[in-house]
């Protein structure tokens, strides 16, 4: 399906009954990621997708894509929808999004699922990155950067083992464009420094994080939500950064554990 939103077309799935549930995908994906999570999560709630703007087949407007208008996308999908509250899963950038989204729009959330990623803001050297990585997306393409991503995103087992998931990662990211991918590291790179804000946080929260994660490991998720006074940590054996993707069913079952607490 596709919805009008802020200006531009973004692309989305509404399934199910019940607590709605928001999948925000992670960085260089989209919502195809979220494949082995639908079909489990239908069955217990209204689950709804959406590639973000610039990925997918969503629009791709010029960037840079700041979290806080991706969560204003976010916020103008539920409207399109006749949705006041639901509930957030964000993994990785997905994460950042719902961050800013409890930021701007606490009210409109039930609860908060924050999958591998990261309440803190780059630093500088880590922004650099982003810019450097955004530069040579424009300039040779997606491909360029899929593959160092993919090493990143998934444990060394699946690297090694399961050429399935690294194809399927690798395919998923492929379908994107370079100019979204390019607007969206900078808007990452600009993003605020959310521990504060969610250690004031007092909405439902879980928060999810593979134990081989490389990109936003266990020892630093467990940090930041510690301090979230009404939250969960769930950690996942055998998974790296797309947890989700790595260990499905593990993942749907904390989930679906969270959701039937509300
Ligand atoms: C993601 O998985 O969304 C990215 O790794 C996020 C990031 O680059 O910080």
């Amino acid at each position: 399906m596709k919805a009008s939103i802020n200006g531009i077309s973004i692309s989305y799935r509404d399934q199910g009954q019940g607590i709605p549930v928001i999948l925000i995908h992670a960085f260089p994906m989209n919502q195809a990621m979220w494949v082995g999570q639908v079909p489990a999560l239908t069955r217990i709630c209204r689950t709804i997708t959406l590639d973000l703007r610039g990925f997918g087949e969503s629009d791709v407007p010029p960037g840079p894509y700041w979290m806080s208008l991706m969560a204003s996308d976010v916020r103008g999908l539920m409207a399109h929808l006749g949705i006041d509250r639901a509930v957030l899963l964000g993994l990785s950038m997905g994460g950042y999004v719902a961050m800013s989204f409890y930021r701007n729009f606490p009210d409109a959330v039930r609860g908060l699922v924050l999958a591998d990623t990261r309440a803190a803001a780059d630093n500088l050297q880590g922004r650099e990155r982003r810019r450097a990585s955004a530069e040579k997306a424009e300039l040779y393409g997606t491909e360029s950067i899929v593959d160092e991503m993919v090493q990143l995103l998934l444990s060394q087992n699946a690297i090694d083992t399961r050429h399935d998931v690294v194809n399927r990662v690798r395919a998923i990211a492929l379908e994107n464009q370079a100019q979204g991918l390019a607007a969206a590291q900078r808007g990452m790179a600009d993003r605020s420094d959310s521990t504060e804000m969610l250690a004031g946080a007092d909405c439902p929260a879980l928060v999810i994080v593979g134990a081989d994660d490389r990109l936003s490991p266990p020892e630093e998720a467990r940090g930041w939500q510690e301090r979230m006074p009404n939250s969960r940590l769930a950690i996942i054996p055998g998974a790296g950064h797309l947890s989700n993707i790595e260990q499905p069913d593990l993942f749907n079952q904390v989930v679906a554990n969270f959701i039937s607490t509300l």
